[in-house]
């Protein structure tokens, strides 16, 4: 041990480097960092129990934000403090809430407080939840979470997944799984059939594995969104006949624009038929699985080879938390795990699961965590329930929206999502106009922070469109809305005002 009265200067080089990294670096200590937490819990809470209260969130531009945060890293530390003060000032205050009651654009995420806590947790003790000889723990607790998930698909026992950043990392972790059936000289001539109404993140998973894009066959959907199995086998024949490889169909189970659920259970018996992957893309629909309508809408996903899972979508979960389940298990680890010899003491023996095995990432949070904690404090039942209140406030604003007369709707409620658009009374509209029109009110709502839609297209035309996930939306949100929509609407068809 080197005596601290001895200069450096007399040290060995040995005791040098001893002296050097006698002490840990400078971190608070217990009580400063209880105070600390405090300050984060007191905003947290206030800020989870009054968001209903306050508005949808500012959207700053680029510049005031330059404005408020740029700054050259600092070389020197501050006070926790102070920080959090200039968080509270300049960046709470400037970010959209998604888990806003009235934040129904795009697929919003509104987590229960116990995922809020259960990823406390997680970052607190920052288990590494890649390997079980590293966390057993941790993996078997994500065994358990998606042992509940089979169970809730109806998924065999064979069957095994992995929790991932989100559905897009989720869709392409299941196309790396169902190319791998595909011998290499046969890849560059693989077929992908798909619907119209397709998320993007499949488009770009089939990027990301160098497919091409005419890989892929978006296929017209129906009246309701649905992919055709009549053009879908007339596809795969064509593409029989012209030396092409028919691999894989990938099925909505939960259309991100209209919430259409494409017909799985015939989908299954053509895949089996044909002899192609079938994967569901359920990451916004799946926890209708939980309902008895929900089940029926969903009948034949439990034949899925694979399907994706977004808990951070409508199953109450901090983002991120993905998922993706494989029907045969055993192919997730021959598609992903290796062998390195800096990670040979970690090989899994006697049923361990390492589930850096079962997809792209190696090291991974502890994701599991706040889902199990979740399901632990609330049971399936609150789930339940969120499901079939969601459903019943998109027909509540389906209904709503007819009654008030000024409203098309452009796609009828399917699970929790209905599309629509205004109509001005008695006015000779052509469509481009009606789509100018509806952007506007879609803005002009959105600016009020009050509430905040987003808009899509449906067949060709601008649409509005509601998505409910959240545990905190009412009947009052949706009365709310639809009468600031049908005011905003009127306000800006007045003669006078068309574009
Ligand atoms: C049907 C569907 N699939 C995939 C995704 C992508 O999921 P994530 O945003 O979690 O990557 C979304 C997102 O909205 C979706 O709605």
């Amino acid at each position: 041990m080197a005596d601290k009265a001895v200069p450096m200067s007399d040290l060995s080089p040995l005791d040098v480097l001893r002296a050097k990294c006698a002490e840990p670096l400078p971190h608070p200590d217990a009580e400063s960092l209880r105070v600390a937490c405090q300050a984060v819990a007191d905003f947290v809470v206030a800020d989870f129990t009054t968001l209903s209260q306050r508005g949808t969130g500012h959207i700053a531009t680029r510049s005031e934000m330059e404005r408020l945060l740029r700054e050259p890293p600092p070389e020197q530390g501050a006070d926790f403090a102070k920080v959090l003060d200039e968080y509270f000032a300049k960046i709470a205050p400037n970010a959209t809430r998604s888990n806003h009651p009235r934040f129904l654009a795009f697929v919003p995420g509104a987590p229960s407080f116990y995922s809020v806590l259960g990823d406390w947790l997680c970052a607190g003790t920052n288990v590494f939840a890649g390997v079980w000889k590293e966390a057993a723990a941790a993996a078997q607790v994500e065994i358990l979470v998606l042992d509940w998930f089979k169970t809730f698909l109806g998924y065999p026992y064979e069957a095994m997944g992995l929790l991932t950043s989100g559905g897009s990392e989720a869709n392409l972790t299941a196309l790396v799984v169902a190319r791998e059936r595909l011998p290499f000289d046969d890849r560059l001539f693989a077929v992908l059939y798909t619907s119209e109404h397709r998320h993007w993140s499949l488009d770009r998973a089939v990027k990301i594995i160098g497919m091409h894009p005419d890989q892929i066959r978006a296929l017209p959907a129906d009246e309701d969104g649905r992919l055709r199995v009549d053009l879908l086998k007339d596809a795969i024949a064509h593409d029989r006949l012209n030396g092409r490889i028919p691999w894989a169909v990938v099925a909505n189970a939960g259309a991100t624009n209209t919430g259409s659920v494409d017909p799985l259970a015939e989908l299954a018996d053509i895949c089996a038929a044909e002899n192609l992957w079938l994967h569901a893309d359920a990451a916004y629909g799946w926890p209708m699985v939980l309902t008895e309508d929900g089940r029926r809408a969903m009948a034949g996903i439990d034949r899925a080879d694979s399907i994706t899972l977004d808990p951070h979508k409508w199953f109450g979960q901090t983002f991120d938390a993905g998922c993706l389940m494989v029907r045969r298990g055993d192919a997730l680890p021959e598609t992903f795990a290796m062998r390195p010899e800096y990670m040979q003491d970690v090989t899994p023996e006697n049923a361990e699961v390492n589930f850096a095995d079962h997809g792209i990432a190696l090291t991974r949070r502890f994701r599991a965590l706040k889902i199990w904690l979740s399901l632990k404090c609330l049971g399936v039942d609150w789930f339940r329930h969120l499901v079939q209140q969601n459903c019943d406030l998109a027909e509540l604003s389906q209904r709503l929206l007819e009654q008030a007369g000024t409203f098309e709707i452009m796609s009828r409620h399917q699970l929790s999502i209905v599309c629509f658009r205004y109509v001005p009374p008695g006015g000779n509209w052509s469509e481009a106009d009606l789509d100018a029109l509806n952007l506007r009110i879609n803005d002009e709502l959105r600016r009020t922070g009050q509430a905040f839609l987003s808009t899509t297209k449906i067949r060709g035309r601008v649409a509005q469109r509601m998505c409910y996930v959240n545990w905190r939306s009412t009947a009052a949100d949706v009365e709310k809305i639809v009468a600031w929509l049908a005011e905003i609407g009127a306000r800006l068809s007045r003669p006078g005002r068309a574009s």
